[in-house]
């Protein structure tokens, strides 16, 4: 059951910087689909350099690579919607990832049994399935506590989504609406 007395804090991440993307699109209507217990709170990547181990060495991490960091650790779980490039995880999405792992000693603070869910749209037949798959070890290494209660594999995007990025597939609004459900209730279980 979800804890109503408290609020659930969400951290969403889609892993595209294009303007139209379909993951982004997928994300807002995911924070549509949370409990009035649940806040999604959508986080971006665009600010997040390339990875630099000089810059790390010189500076530190950047900031707005601290400030996520900083809220992600404070959140209840994680939401990452990846998009696939070439049967696996986009490569700025993995950048971004690969800066809040760093220093190593903050990993357990950031990610440690953090609560982390996938999900993915691709215009394509196959849903992200391999994109998916490619996060595992990603996932495993930070320490996180990935949900595999359900997958929300979403394909031919373009006609799940209207040209404003609008969601208008009612069967994958209520596969999303079960999904974040399924995720919130796992987040109130280890919580
Ligand atoms: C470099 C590159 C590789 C891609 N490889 C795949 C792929 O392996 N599987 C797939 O379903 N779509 C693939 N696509 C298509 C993406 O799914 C599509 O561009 C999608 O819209 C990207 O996500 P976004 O809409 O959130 O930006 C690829 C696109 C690019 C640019």
């Amino acid at each position: 059951m979800i804890d109503t007395n408290r609020t659930t804090t969400i951290i969403g991440i889609a892993g595209s910087l294009r303007r139209g993307s379909f993951n982004a699109a997928l994300l807002r209507a995911a924070a549509e689909a949370v409990s009035p217990a649940t806040r999604l709170e959508i986080a971006s990547i665009r600010e997040i350099p390339l990875y630099d181990g000089d810059v790390e060495a010189e500076k530190g991490v950047p900031d707005a690579v601290q400030k996520l960091k900083d809220r992600i650790a404070s959140s209840n779980g994680l939401l990452l919607v990846t998009p696939e490039y070439n049967n696996s995880l986009p490569g700025v999405f993995k950048n971004a990832i690969d800066w809040l792992s760093r220093p190593a000693k903050d990993i357990a603070r950031v990610f440690g049994d953090r609560p982390v869910a996938l999900m993915g749209a691709t215009p394509g037949p196959g849903g992200t399935i391999l994109a998916q798959s490619a996060w595992l070890p990603v996932l495993r290494t930070l320490g996180t506590h990935p949900w595999f209660g359900a997958r929300l594999l979403v394909s031919g995007a373009g006609k799940v989504f209207d040209a404003a990025g609008n969601l208008v597939d009612e069967h994958v609004r209520s596969q999303l609406k079960s999904f974040m459900t399924g995720f919130e209730q796992f987040i109130g279980r280890i919580g």
